[in-house]
């Protein structure tokens, strides 16, 4: 493993079973980047490109804080480089900052906000919560995980949300159940009132989480994780139709309307890119 590309790795956690967060020295994109964008990370000259949501930044001191899962080839490599070595590219700010930090503060003020994280999502919805709170407003939270081993920074989320709420599918914490099951025990059973929904997660969650606010007529911000190649709008990857547009995660989002969004189509994306031919199709894109 080479010590000589630029960004190094000045922090290194393991977060959960297979889940690392690292802080990476990157001042350029420590310095120009919000809530709601994400890099693009390449390990070496052969690697492939992997799309990272930002956790959080230290403008400061010139770092990036990213979490990832170590699921395929690549992102099982990353895990295995220490605090020290270094990655070659880390490219960004890419995408768009969150719809909520573009709000003008005198309409955000009168929203009341719930966050919904799924698993790993909550590293993305980590630092809105933070900016929120930073900025006067008092956000709720939800985070739903598989069991309490895989909810991921709990007492980072707690520290500026208003309420948290803990969710697990076998109820070895918090409550048991999914993260529809709390909107519905907050909404339904005990009364309260949100506005926007910010739900980030696995694909899954958020088209079922988008179906249920539809339902209850809550407006409802999404974060699309599909695969991304360039993170320009120039391959053609990341295509999802939203409304009846035609629309880029990379550059129109990666943020977008969930009541809009037509998810099973990217979930079959997905799931296409993920074949023999789908990888052969990626290697053509880069
Ligand atoms: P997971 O499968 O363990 O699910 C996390 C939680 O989401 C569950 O505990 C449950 O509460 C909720 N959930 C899942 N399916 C649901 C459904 N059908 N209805 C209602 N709630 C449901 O999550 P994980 O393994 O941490 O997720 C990994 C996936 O998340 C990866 O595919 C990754 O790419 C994606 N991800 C997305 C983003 C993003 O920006 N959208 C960020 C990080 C990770
Ligand atoms: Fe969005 Fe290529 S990754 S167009």
């Amino acid at each position: 493993m080479s010590k000589d590309y630029t960004y190094v790795i000045t922090r290194k956690e393991k977060l959960a079973e297979s889940i690392y967060l690292m802080d990476i020295k990157a001042p350029r994109v420590a310095a120009h980047c919000y809530p709601g964008q994400f890099v693009i990370l390449k390990i070496d000259e052969k690697g492939e490109r992997i799309p990272l949501t930002i956790c959080d930044y230290d403008r400061d001191n010139g770092i990036v804080t990213i979490v990832f899962q170590a699921l395929g080839h690549s992102t099982k490599l990353m895990a295995e480089y220490e605090v020290g070595e270094a990655f070659r590219d880390f490219t960004g700010p890419l995408g768009k900052k969150s719809e909520l930090i573009d709000m003008p503060r005198e309409e955000l003020s009168k929203k009341k906000v719930l966050f919904v994280a799924g698993g790993v999502g909550a590293a993305p919805v980590y630092p809105q919560v933070k900016w929120m709170k930073e900025n006067g407003y008092e956000p709720d939270c939800i985070i739903g995980a598989r069991s309490k081993d895989f909810v991921i920074l709990e007492d980072q989320i707690r520290q500026y949300a208003n309420n948290l709420y803990i969710t697990t599918d076998d109820g070895s914490y918090g409550m048991k159940g999914n993260v529809n099951d709390a909107i519905r025990h907050l909404v339904q059973e005990k009364g309260k009132h949100y506005d926007i929904v910010v739900a980030i997660g696995p694909m899954i969650m958020m088209k079922f989480v988008s179906l249920l606010t539809k339902e209850l007529n809550i407006k409802t911000i999404v974060s699309m994780n599909p695969i991304m190649v360039d993170g320009t709008g120039m391959c053609g990857a990341c295509r999802l139709t939203v409304g009846n547009e035609i629309k880029f995660a990379c550059v129109d989002g990666p943020e977008f309307d969930g009541h809009l969004v037509n998810f099973d189509e990217a979930m079959k994306r997905l799931s296409m890119y993920k074949t023999k031919e789908g990888k052969k199709i990626l290697r053509e894109k880069e």
